[in-house]
């Protein structure tokens, strides 16, 4: 056991002291997690073959499964690729610091282990105060997944980490919900042509528009298991312990029925599609795909430990601004999923 210090943390003007005692945890070899706009991190020092070797153990997470660096700056990520393209820097400029991972070939000086054995790297500015004092107070690129154990949805929320990691990391910097909710959006340049590993809060629409070229998108769904291109794309992943059902809006009322005696959370996005069905009282209307991508962990955690038997979730539209809701969503469901036809 690790006896885990957690420190709260203006979300907008982080305290300089806080941010010190974090910079010296990672410098020592420590792990912290600490919040990104996206989801929390767990971070340790990506030069450090033993701070990867701990967040991997912390987490309980697959050696397969390669780590995003985060860094203060676009021109530390420079330094960190072998080649870095002109379509890099389009996309560093438009959305660095963002929600956005740049998966490029990587140059020797990070922790083996970061790059889970392959050529490439994963990079990523995250826009939070936070991180972004925190990465420039330590000067050192910081290897960071999701601060949850693996398999588990990732945390929005600092204590969502407590539940998961005390115990197991030295710091948590809670600074409040993480405003996007989702996890970045992953886009690989190291092929021909660009190509979605992840999709996140920026849109294929948005990096075809920034690059001034189509984006491939490599569809989990159609390959039904591990993609291999990004093999953190794992079907069972990001998944409630309470079995979440994901319907057409047509089958809604069959689902509602066939559960009839049970206790049902329903998700219901676009509200009007789904139509208010009283009989499930616990209930979370989504107006926005950006509401949705806010909530949906919080959703799931809390309603795994309301002990419902059930989440019914009506599928979001089929659009792009959907569609990482819908591919969390997908994830979450496969567990419970009904074999197809
Ligand atoms: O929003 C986020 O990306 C959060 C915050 C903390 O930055 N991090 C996160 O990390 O979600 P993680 O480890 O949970 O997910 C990283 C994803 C995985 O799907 C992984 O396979 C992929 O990025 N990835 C990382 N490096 C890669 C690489 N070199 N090639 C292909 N995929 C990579
Ligand atoms: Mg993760």
């Amino acid at each position: 056991m690790t006896p885990t210090q957690v420190l709260p943390v203006d979300p907008r003007s982080p305290d300089s002291a806080t941010i010190d005692v974090a910079a010296r945890v990672l410098r020592a070899g420590g792990l912290v997690a600490f919040p990104t706009e996206t989801v929390y991190g767990l971070g340790g020092d990506a030069t450090s073959d033993a701070a990867i070797r701990a967040i991997f153990e912390a987490k309980g997470r697959p050696q397969t499964n390669p780590l995003i660096v985060h860094l203060a700056e676009t021109s530390q990520a420079c330094e960190l690729a072998s080649h870095w393209p002109e379509s890099a820097t389009r996309l560093a400029e438009r959305f660095w610091p963002g929600p956005l991972t740049i998966v490029l070939p990587k140059r020797p000086g990070l922790a083996e282990a970061v790059s889970a054995g392959r050529a490439t790297v994963g990079l990523r500015v995250p826009d939070h105060d936070v991180a972004l004092a925190m990465l420039r107070a330590v000067g050192l690129p910081i290897a960071a997944p999701s601060a949850n154990r693996s398999t588990r949805v990732s945390p929005t929320c600092g204590h969502h980490v407590r539940d998961e990691l005390a115990g197991r990391i030295d710091l948590i910097l809670d600074a409040g919900p993480t405003p996007v909710g989702i996890e970045s959006t992953v886009v690989d340049l190291t092929g021909e042509r660009p190509r979605l590993l992840r999709p996140g809060a920026v849109t294929s629409d948005q990096l075809a528009a920034a690059l001034g070229e189509e984006i491939a998108i490599v569809e989990v769904a159609a390959s039904g298991q591990h993609a291999l291109s990004s093999p953190g794309q794992m079907a069972v992943h990001y998944a409630p312990r309470t079995p979440l059902i994901l319907v057409d809006v047509r089958e809604l009322e069959e689902e509602l029925a066939v559960s009839d005696l049970m206790r049902i959370g329903l998700i219901v996005p676009q509200p009007g599609r789904g139509e208010g069905d009283l009989r499930a009282p616990i209930r979370v209307e989504w107006q926005s795909p950006e509401e949705a991508a806010r909530g949906l962990y919080a959703t799931l955690r809390d309603w795994d430990d309301e002990d419902l038997d059930r989440i019914v979730v009506v599928m979001p539209p089929p659009t792009e601004a959907w569609r990482a809701v819908r591919d969390r969503l997908w994830r979450a469901s496969r567990r419970w999923a009904r074999p197809e036809g």
